[in-house]
């Protein structure tokens, strides 16, 4: 009998592609070429399954032109490039790749946090621009983790889990607002308290942002809210870019309305707003928060199961169409 032919859209770990190949025939953009639109579509159009990541956007245009599609499993637990409207509609699975990541994204942002606040990132081109020359009692004084306030944005898993390392690791007082509030003992296990979005914006002396995005998150972070910020408050975003007002961000940085800011995500990544290249209290990594080798590797395999799962048995792990 013939395999299924799946479209895998990225290049991805060689062991991962060999597992796939057990059940399908697999089409891999192993040289990873940035694909447009067009050629996307036209690469699902006699396809049964296809593995994305975060970059492909599956919408109505791509899906009218895949009339065999059945499934498309992202490797990603954001899943914003998908219009799982669309998808339901034209009878096509979406599945994400959840749980596999919290830990090693709360690690993450962590360690973004840290950074910002101790100003480690221009510590370090400070050193290597040869301008270190004496001990000075303020010199890259930064702002305190342990005992401070630490506030949330959106406390799905990876929320509880910075909240966990913040209350029981910093000693920090933890707040946080998301659409829906916690059970009293999930509060009570990662210690945080729910406040409103406005408390959440005065009173943290870091907020650190892991909502998801949607069109009702954009610019969630915009100047309205970063006025409502203390001046020497650090903002986090390891979410989606669009979260933020990038361009907001910059004059806030700049004119030192908030204290600094760590952003590992863009509104348009690759690219990053111009504005924000140009000022020195912001930390900006690559989208990297999941970025460690074996929870990479555990999120391609979770896609893939889903798509063995889902086309070889008939059960995917983790869909997300509404039932
Ligand atoms: C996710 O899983 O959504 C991450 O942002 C991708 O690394």
């Amino acid at each position: 009998m013939n395999k299924p032919r799946i479209l895998v859209a990225r290049a991805i770990f060689p062991e991962t592609i060999a597992r796939l190949e057990q059940h399908f025939e697999v089409e891999h953009n192993q040289p990873d070429e940035i694909w447009s639109r067009q050629q996307l579509a036209d690469r699902l159009k006699d396809k049964a399954g296809a593995f994305t990541t975060g970059s492909e956007r599956i919408d109505a245009q791509v899906l009218d032109a895949a009339p065999g599609l059945k499934i498309v499993a992202n490797m990603a637990v954001g899943y914003n490039n998908f219009d799982v409207d669309a998808m339901t509609a034209h009878g096509v699975l979406a599945t994400n790749a959840p749980d596999v990541l919290t830990e090693t994204t709360a690690d993450f942002g962590f360690a973004l946090l840290m950074a910002t606040a101790r100003r480690i990132a221009e510590g370090e081109h400070f050193l290597r621009a040869g301008k270190w020359d004496r001990w000075s009692y303020d010199m890259l004084a930064g702002t305190d983790v342990h005992g401070s306030t630490l506030g949330i944005l959106g406390m799905g898993r990876i929320g509880q889990a910075i909240a966990r390392r913040g209350a029981h690791g910093f000693g920090m007082k933890v707040i946080y607002h998301n659409r829906s509030r916690l059970r009293p003992e999930q509060e009570a296990e990662v210690k945080a308290r729910y406040v409103d979005k406005e408390e959440l914006l005065k009173t943290a002396d870091h907020l650190v942002l892991v909502l998801p995005y949607s069109p009702s998150s954009h610019h969630a972070i915009g100047a309205r809210e970063l006025a409502l910020m203390k001046p020497t408050a650090n903002l986090i975003n390891i979410a989606r870019g669009g979260i933020v007002d990038d361009a907001a961000l910059a004059d806030a940085l700049r004119e030192r309305r908030i204290a600094a800011a760590g952003l590992d995500v863009f509104e348009g990544e690759p690219k990053v707003h111009p504005a924000l290249l140009t000022v020195p209290n912001v930390v900006l990594t690559p989208h990297i928060a999941s970025a460690t080798m074996p929870t990479r590797l555990a999120m391609a395999d979770l896609a893939a199961d889903n798509l063995i799962g889902f086309l070889v048995h008939g059960k995917p792990l983790t869909p997300l169409n509404p039932e």
